[in-house]
């Protein structure tokens, strides 16, 4: 038997409701996998926050290292909760965790489903993959505020993007796409306007383009990229791109595979001398929290993704069949509730 020792962060609002069902499903493809799962749960997040007034503390980032992978549910406050400084747990919690850990491939899969409904009327099949970076961009926090509370206030937010970065995660798109069947790589940035990240973008794919002669690749500012996706997202493979494009990219993506309830990521150090995390996309979600309404999918995608990482391919699979086998099930029958559909796709698991 692999023994797996996971750290759990379920966070907030619906994060604690779908990590359960992921949990579930950890645990039953566990049995038959004959994995040995080990679960180390930390209370992070918003509730946290208000008992101790603390994001993530040094003992416990060190903690978490001392993990082989991470699964993390949600974390955000519910806006109307005045009492949490908005983004202080989004930055000081999950951002922390990416970039301390070096997540530098934000990994988010896109793929639709036979039977699900998604807002396009010809959607066609969706199979692609988007490389978002995790580590840099305006997510690095640079930027101020001058002569705040005046009529003159400044603020900005400068995007930092080193070649090392880019080339990190260029190369790793490069070579998923290799792998992939249409090998094929669309950069998405916005270089008519963003000059100078967007040259070194541009440029690196250049460079790093002959380790990979077989992949074929274009270009999408990332305007135009989003009329392509809602109506040809087909035609799209990996896509590589910048951390904020990516983010607003990948909740497209989940909405016009079917929902954002389906969709899952990793964000992972190829380099592995951190854990990885495995997360779904959505967040907290305060507006359905508590009533059984969120759907664990995207949190079990997560899972299967985990265990691909750690080398359980076999696991990985089973898991990725299950939910496809319950999402076919889905059609016409009726609505379940959050712990329902863990239930099936864990039973479907076994
Ligand atoms: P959200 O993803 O939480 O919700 C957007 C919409 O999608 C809502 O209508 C919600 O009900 C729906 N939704 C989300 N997940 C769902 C699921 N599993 N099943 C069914 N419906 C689902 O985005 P938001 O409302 O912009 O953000 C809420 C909070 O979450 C904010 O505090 C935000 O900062 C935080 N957030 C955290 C993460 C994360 O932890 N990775 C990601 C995104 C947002
Ligand atoms: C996501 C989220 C996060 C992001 C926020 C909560 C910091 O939207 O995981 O997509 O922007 O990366
Ligand atoms: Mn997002």
């Amino acid at each position: 038997t692999k023994s797996i020792d996971i750290a759990v962060i379920p966070g907030d609002g619906i994060g604690p409701e779908v990590i359960t069902e992921a949990v579930k499903v950890l645990k039953a493809v566990a049995a038959v996998e004959q994995l040995d799962l080990a679960f180390t749960e930390y209370e992070l997040g918003a509730k946290h926050w208000l008992e101790t007034q603390e994001t993530l503390s040094e003992e416990t980032l060190a903690k978490l290292r001392e993990h082989e992978v991470i699964l993390f549910g949600a974390v955000g406050a519910d806006p109307s909760d005045t009492r949490i400084p908005s983004g202080i747990i989004e930055r000081e919690l999950l951002l922390k965790l990416r970039f301390s850990m070096d997540h530098f491939v934000n990994l988010r899969p896109a793929k639709s489903y036979d039977g699900v409904p998604t807002p396009l009327a010809n959607p066609g099949k969706i199979d692609f993959v988007v490389v978002r970076e995790g580590t840099e961009g305006p997510y690095a926090g640079n930027g101020g505020v001058l002569r705040a509370g005046t009529p003159h206030e400044i603020a900005t937010e400068v995007s930092l993007n080193t070649r090392h970065g880019v080339e990190r995660v260029v190369r790793d798109a490069f070579r998923r796409a290799s792998l992939r069947e249409r090998k094929h790589l669309t950069l998405v940035h916005k270089h008519n306007v963003l000059v100078n990240a967007g040259h070194l973008w541009r440029r690196t794919v250049e460079e790093v383009a002959p380790e990979f002669p077989e992949v074929t690749r274009d270009y999408m500012h990332v305007d135009a990229a989003t009329i392509y996706m809602t109506t040809d997202p087909g035609r799209f493979d990996v896509i590589v791109t910048d951390n904020l494009f990516g983010d607003i990219l990948t909740d497209l993506a989940g909405a016009v595979t079917g929902g954002i309830g389906l969709a899952a990521s990793g964000n992972i150090n190829m380099d592995r001398t951190a854990p990885s995390m495995f997360e779904p996309v959505h967040g907290s979600a305060p507006d359905i929290a508590g009533k059984g309404l969120a759907d664990p999918t995207a949190a079990i995608l997560s899972a299967a993704l985990l265990l691909e990482h750690v080398g359980q391919h076999d696991a990985a699979a089973r898991v990725e069949q299950a939910v496809e086998a319950d999402i076919a099930a889905r059609l016409g029958s009726e609505a379940r509730s959050t712990s329902q559909i863990g239930d099936a796709i864990a039973a479907r698991v076994a």
